[in-house]
C-alpha cells in the first residue's frame, strides 16, 4: 500500500483543526453571551420595603418609560462619607445614555446586558450636610456643597469627603452649583489639559450652546483666548453674552468649509469627518473630542469609531486629536467654584423640573436642544 495516498497533507490537516477552533470558540462564546444575557439582573427583584426611606429615581429596566419615582432606603455615610440632603440636581447626556442602555457597546462594557446592573440615576448635585463620617474633617453638617455621585436623582446623596465635592460658593444658587459638575469638569479640563489654551490662541466650540459649550466659552475666554462659538441663531445672543468673540450659525454657515484657522477645537457635536476638522486646524492645533453623538446615531458603537480613529490618526500629524473623558475631582470643582464666587463664571439655567419630573427632563434633554443646563429642583 501507497502511503502518500491515504495521508492527508499537513497544511490541509491544520486548515481543518484552525477551522473547528474556530467555530468552537465562537460557539463557546455565543453560549457565554446568552447565558450572561439572560442571567443579567439587578436588585430590582428584591422587594422588602425599606426600613428608613427615601424617595429616588429608579429604573429596572433599559428605556425612558421605566424611569419611576420610588421609596428606597436611605443612604447611611461609611466613616469617609458625607450624608448630603440633595437641593437640586443636574442632567447630563451621561444619564440618558444610560437610561436608553446606548451605544449599546457599553452594555456589554458592565453596565449590564440586559438590564441596568446600577438602577439609580443621576450624577450631578448641590445640598446641604447633614452628617459626616469619623474621619472625615474638611466638611461639617450645615455645610452647603456640590459635586458628583451616582444616583443624585434622589432626597439623599453619601458622596466620599475626598472626592468630587467642594463648598457651594454662597453667591451661588443650589440649581447653579448643581449645573456645574460634569459640564464644568468637562469644559475645564477639555481647554486647560488636552487643549492647553493660551491667551491669544483662536478657540473653537462646537456645540456651544449646551450645559458643557455655556461653561467652555466663559473657561476659554477667561484663559484669554478668542473665541468662536458654533450654535443656531436662536442661541446666538447668549452665546455671545458668555464672551464669545465670534458666533457662527452652524445652520447657515459650516465652520469646517471657512477660511479660519484654530489652534484648539472643543468639539461637543462630532458632526464632521476628521479630514474636514483638520482642515481648519492650525498645524500644530489640537482637536479635543468631547462629544458623544446624539440618540439617533450610530447605537450600536457610539463615538467609539471616531476615537480609534483619532487616537490612529494623531500619531502620525503633526496636529494632536484625541478624547477628553472628565474626571470629576475635588481640586476642579473647587477652580469652578472660586470662579463662580469672582464672578467669572455663571451656570446657564435652561429648564427645571422636580424630581417626580426627571424622565420628562431626560426626554428634554435627549433631544439635544438645551440652552445650557437642565435642572432638578427638591424641597
Ligand atoms: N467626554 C466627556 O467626558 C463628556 C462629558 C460631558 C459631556 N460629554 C458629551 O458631550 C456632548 C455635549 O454635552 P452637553 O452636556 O453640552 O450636551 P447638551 O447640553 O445636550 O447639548 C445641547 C446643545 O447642542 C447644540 N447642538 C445641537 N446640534 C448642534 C450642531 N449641529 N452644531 C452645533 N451645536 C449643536 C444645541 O444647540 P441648538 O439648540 O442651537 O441646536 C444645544 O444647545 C454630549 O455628547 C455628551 O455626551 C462628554
Amino acid at each position: 500500500m501507497n502511503d502518500k495516498t491515504t495521508a492527508k497533507p499537513p497544511r490541509r490537516r491544520w486548515k481543518r483543526v484552525l477551522k473547528w477552533s474556530v467555530l468552537v470558540i465562537l460557539l463557546a462564546l455565543l453560549v457565554w453571551f446568552e447565558i450572561a444575557y439572560w442571567t443579567s439582573s439587578n436588585d430590582c427583584s428584591r422587594t422588602a420595603a425599606p426600613n428608613n426611606p427615601m424617595k429616588a429615581i429608579v429604573y429596572c429596566d433599559y428605556g425612558l418609560p421605566n424611569l419611576k419615582l420610588e421609596d428606597v432606603e436611605k443612604p447611611v455615610p461609611n466613616d469617609d462619607q458625607l450624608l448630603v440632603k440633595v437641593r437640586a440636581a443636574s442632567v447630563n447626556p451621561y444619564d440618558w445614555h444610560f437610561v436608553e442602555g446606548t451605544p449599546k457597546i457599553m452594555r456589554a462594557m458592565g453596565v449590564g446586558l440586559r438590564k441596568p446592573k446600577d438602577t439609580r440615576l443621576g450624577v450631578d448635585f448641590a445640598g446641604t450636610v447633614e452628617a459626616v463620617g469619623k474621619n472625615v474633617t474638611q466638611f461639617k453638617p450645615g455645610d452647603e456643597v456640590f459635586g458628583g455621585r451616582g444616583g443624585a436623582f434622589a432626597e439623599y446623596v453619601c458622596p466620599r469627603a475626598t472626592r468630587a465635592v467642594a463648598l457651594k460658593p454662597a453667591n451661588v444658587t443650589f440649581e447653579q452649583a448643581a449645573s456645574v459638575n460634569i459640564a464644568g469638569i468637562t469644559a475645564l479640563q477639555g481647554l486647560r489639559d488636552k487643549g492647553k489654551v493660551q491667551a491669544g490662541q483662536k478657540v473653537l466650540i462646537n456645540g456651544a450652546s449646551g450645559g458643557v459649550g455655556t461653561f467652555a466659552v466663559q473657561i476659554a475666554k477667561s484663559f484669554g483666548a478668542d473665541v468662536t462659538g458654533v450654535c443656531s441663531a436662536r442661541n446666538a445672543d447668549l452665546v455671545r453674552s458668555l464672551g464669545a468673540d465670534h458666533v457662527i450659525d452652524y445652520t447657515k454657515e459650516d465652520f469646517a468649509k471657512g477660511d479660519e484657522r484654530y489652534d484648539v477645537i472643543l468639539d461637543n457635536v462630532p458632526n464632521h469627518s476628521l479630514s474636514a476638522i483638520r482642515r481648519v486646524l492650525n498645524p500644530k492645533g489640537k482637536y479635543v473630542l468631547i462629544g458623544g453623538g446624539g440618540p439617533n446615531d450610530d447605537r450600536w458603537i457610539g463615538p467609539f469609531g471616531r476615537i480609534i480613529h483619532t487616537a490612529v490618526l494623531s500619531p502620525f500629524i503633526s496636529q494632536q486629536m484625541g478624547m477628553m473623558m472628565a474626571d470629576a475631582n475635588q481640586k476642579d470643582l473647587t477652580i469652578l467654584a472660586d470662579m463662580m464666587q469672582a464672578g467669572k463664571l455663571k451656570a446657564v439655567i435652561d429648564r427645571t423640573y422636580k424630581l417626580s419630573e426627571v424622565p420628562a427632563a431626560v426626554r428634554y434633554l435627549e433631544e439635544g436642544h438645551a440652552r445650557g443646563k437642565v435642572v432638578i429642583t427638591l424641597e
